[in-house]
């Protein structure tokens, strides 16, 4: 780990061994709780991530940290949910002392594939959360789901379990595209999935993809208009990105030219307008009331610890920001997470890193930020950000009034370039 202050991390009472040690630190509040140079005069909502890592087959297109199970498995193996769970709940016990005396607003189960795992097995899950952590007790509990990962009334299940949200990848409603993009399920399954979800969830998402290998316009307005008819409360949608490290990065199909994905991203926009819904996010569309609460605290530099195979935390303090990650590779996170060992890094984030990182997150909001939000969640003087934010406004990409900056249109399609005026020099 380094630590950014340059102070040595050390302090009476350390642990023996070295793994101890680290894990020791990482969650020991009096290392995060010393004295810096930051003023988080309070500290902002905090949200409980949860990785589940498993997926029936690896999508050509993933940089997630997702598994196919039966690759490591042997033969006929059961998903070891849990072993898993033990696993989580002593990396969560393990985290207490950095969220302590804090109330958690939301929990997103995300993966990988989390609807592989039983609903007993998310009803355990979401049991040993509310015992361990104060809950609130309306939070928003959403869980991805992907069609052809279910059997009938599975979702009905999930609901009882005290799941309030499902998340469904669906990302094409037509077959050809599925095929490549290497899905399981195909367009019956997908709007099998979208119908139960609809019955079964007063607000649910559908997460759809498009500038896909092979598509056209007319394809990509098919798919927003298949999804349109189910009356979502929420859709994701995404641009198809070639990420390093994958299947399609190796071997890249050919993708629709950039002009024709800004053509689908304005039919996009077009559409789920007329169908009621607002573009709050870059990627993310909703009815009134409908909002994801989890995402949105991530968007508006909000905290949130990270439990599970490679899951990220960002949790604040009174003198500092941190970041910490966890072991990625599933069997290994069991062995560790269950000694309370499962952090493998955490880092302050540089006061400098700051301004650019709230930006990252806060310049995607339609809404965009207040000036009081940038000062309690960054703990920065508003003189931090002064230059950076007149550059912004003088090239069109960011409007403002007393006590808010928004993008503008144009801040939303050029949106690295706006964010990146607030990189340190
Ligand atoms: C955490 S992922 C996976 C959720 C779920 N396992 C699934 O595949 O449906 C959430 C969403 O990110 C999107 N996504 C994943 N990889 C992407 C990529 N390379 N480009 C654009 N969107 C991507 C997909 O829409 C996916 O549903
Ligand atoms: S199912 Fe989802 S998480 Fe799993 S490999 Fe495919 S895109 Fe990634």
């Amino acid at each position: 780990m380094s630590d950014t202050s340059g102070v040595p991390m050390s302090w009476p009472g350390q642990p023996a061994s070295a793994g101890q040690a680290a894990d020791a630190q990482w969650n020991d509040v009096r290392h995060w709780m010393r004295p810096g140079t930051l003023q988080l005069q309070s500290l902002p909502p905090l949200s409980l991530y949860i990785h589940l890592p498993w997926c029936l087959k690896k999508c050509p297109y993933c940089d997630f940290n997702s598994h196919e199970w039966t690759a490591t498995a042997a033969p006929g193996e059961a998903l070891p949910e849990a072993a898993y769970l033990d696993a989580l709940r002593a990396d969560l016990a393990a985290s207490l002392p950095l969220i302590w005396g804090r109330t958690v607003h939301s929990v997103f189960i995300g993966g990988g594939t989390p609807s592989l795992f039983s609903p007993a097995a998310i009803d355990r899950l979401i049991g040993d959360v509310r015992a361990m952590l104060r809950l609130e007790a309306d939070a928003e509990i959403t869980l991805e789901a992907n069609p052809g990962t279910f059997e009938k009334d599975r979702f009905r299940a999930f609901r009882d379990a005290g799941v309030t949200r499902l998340s469904i990848g669906v990302q094409s409603f037509n077959d050809v595209h599925l095929k490549a993009l290497g899905r399981v399920h195909d367009r019956e399954q997908a709007m099998a999935a979208v119908a139960e979800a609809a019955q079964a969830f007063n607000t649910f998402n559908l997460d759809i993809m498009y500038a896909l290998p092979g598509q056209t316009l007319a394809d990509c307005e098919a798919d927003i208009r298949t999804a349109l008819s189910f009356a979502p409360p929420h859709i994701s949608i995404y641009h198809l990105t070639l990420e390093p490290n994958t299947y399609f990065a190796k071997y890249p199909p050919a993708l629709p030219e950039e002009d024709e994905a800004w053509d689908m991203l304005d039919r996009i926009t077009e559409l789920t307008r007329e169908a009621g819904m607002q573009r709050y996010e870059v990627s993310a569309y909703a009815r009134e009331g409908h909002q994801c609460w989890h995402n949105t605290n991530y968007w508006q530099f909000g905290d949130y610890l990270g439990i599970g195979a490679g899951a990220h935390s960002k949790l604040s303090f009174a003198h500092r920001v941190a970041r910490q990650v966890r072991v990625r590779e599933p069997r290994l996170y069991m062995e560790r997470a269950i000694n309370g060992n499962a952090v493998v890094s955490a880092d302050e984030v540089p006061r400098k890193a700051l301004p650019f990182e709230f930006m990252l997150n806060a310049m995607r909001l339609k809404e965009g930020f207040t000036l009081l939000q940038f000062m309690e969640r960054t703990g920065l003087p508003l003189s931090s950000i002064a230059p950076a934010l007149a550059q912004a406004e003088q090239k069109g990409l960011i409007a403002r009034d007393a006590t808010r900056v928004w993008p503008t249109e144009r801040g939303f399609d050029f949106l690295s370039d706006l964010q990146e005026l607030f990189l340190a020099d």
